[in-house]
């Protein structure tokens, strides 16, 4: 995984770390980032020796302050439009990665940069992390999913507030809302992700694998189809060999060791 510029990657045991390294402009999103993302994610994807990664900034100061407003600003409609500026978001970063991946926040997430962090699996925030959507002071709604993720997340009387106004919000109410899984000290934030990563990362990863695409599922389901689906699931991965570790080492009281097959 060489040749990235504006992201850092970094390999530890089977746990990767990607880092938004733009710090001068607050690691905002412009078509490089998302290109070396890309690229990083469907090597990440690739690599069966990886099982988790983590997302996060460079920087004391943000995770991302939203995508490249300065590479936006005088760009015409019709660009955006043709181009169907965002839609590789979508398609290659959260449909394209079937592995798990944490967003790890360490301080502003807004704009793309909240976005981003909702198409993880889940965020683990600094306490000194914020939280907001100010497109609409820009002329624009989110465009890389807010509307829909955040209202998913928080609710609609939260979301609407913070996508009318731009208000942000910090860690703790973040967490209480539901955006964040848990809010660790800014100096614990790495450890803490790459440690949970670790704890995934031995899980069996077909099983991983499955418990994702079923929790997702949750999101775009009636109920009774989600029920079904989950069900076949669970039987599909009885015919696997990690569910023979994973039953035979529980009563045989000892820890599984899990190939993913
Ligand atoms: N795009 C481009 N550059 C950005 C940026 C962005 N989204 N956010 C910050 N920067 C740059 C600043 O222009 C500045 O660069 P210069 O030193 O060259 O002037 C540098 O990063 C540091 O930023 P500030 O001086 O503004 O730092 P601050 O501490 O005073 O303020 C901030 C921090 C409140 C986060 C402020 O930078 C800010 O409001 N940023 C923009 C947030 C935003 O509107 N995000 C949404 C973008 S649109 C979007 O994301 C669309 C979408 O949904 C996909």
């Amino acid at each position: 995984m060489a040749g990235f510029e504006v992201i850092t990657t970094e390999q530890r045991g089977a746990v990767l770390l990607i880092t938004l390294n733009r710090p001068q402009a607050l690691n905002a999103l412009n078509a490089q980032v998302l290109e070396e993302l890309i690229a990083a994610f469907a090597d990440y994807e690739a690599d069966d020796g990886l099982r988790c990664a983590v997302v996060t900034g460079a920087g004391e100061k943000a995770f991302a302050a939203g995508a490249d407003i300065k590479e936006m600003a005088d760009r015409p409609m019709v660009d955006f439009y043709t181009a169907d500026m965002f839609a590789r978001w979508q398609s290659h970063v959260v449909k394209a990665v079937r592995k798990p991946w944490i967003a790890a926040v360490n301080g502003f997430a807004l704009g793309g940069g909240c976005e981003v962090a909702m198409m993880a699996d889940f965020i683990i925030a600094s306490d000194r992390a914020k939280f907001g959507q100010p497109e609409v002071r820009l002329g624009v709604p989110p465009g890389m999913g807010g509307t829909q993720r955040l209202t998913r997340a928080v609710g609609k009387a939260k979301a609407m507030e913070m996508i009318l106004t731009g208000r942000m919000i910090d860690a703790q109410e973040a967490e209480r809302a539901g955006l964040v899984a848990r809010v660790v000290a800014p100096e614990e934030l790495l450890d803490d992700a790459l440690a949970t990563a670790a704890t995934i990362a031995a899980m069996p990863p077909l099983a991983v694998l499955a418990c994702k695409e079923l929790v997702n599922a949750a999101f775009e389901m009636p109920l009774e189809q989600g029920i079904v689906h989950e069900r076949r699931l669970f039987q599909l991965m009885t015919a696997t060999a990690d569910k023979q570790e994973g039953m035979a080492a529980f009563v045989e009281k000892r820890p599984g060791v899990f190939t993913g097959r």
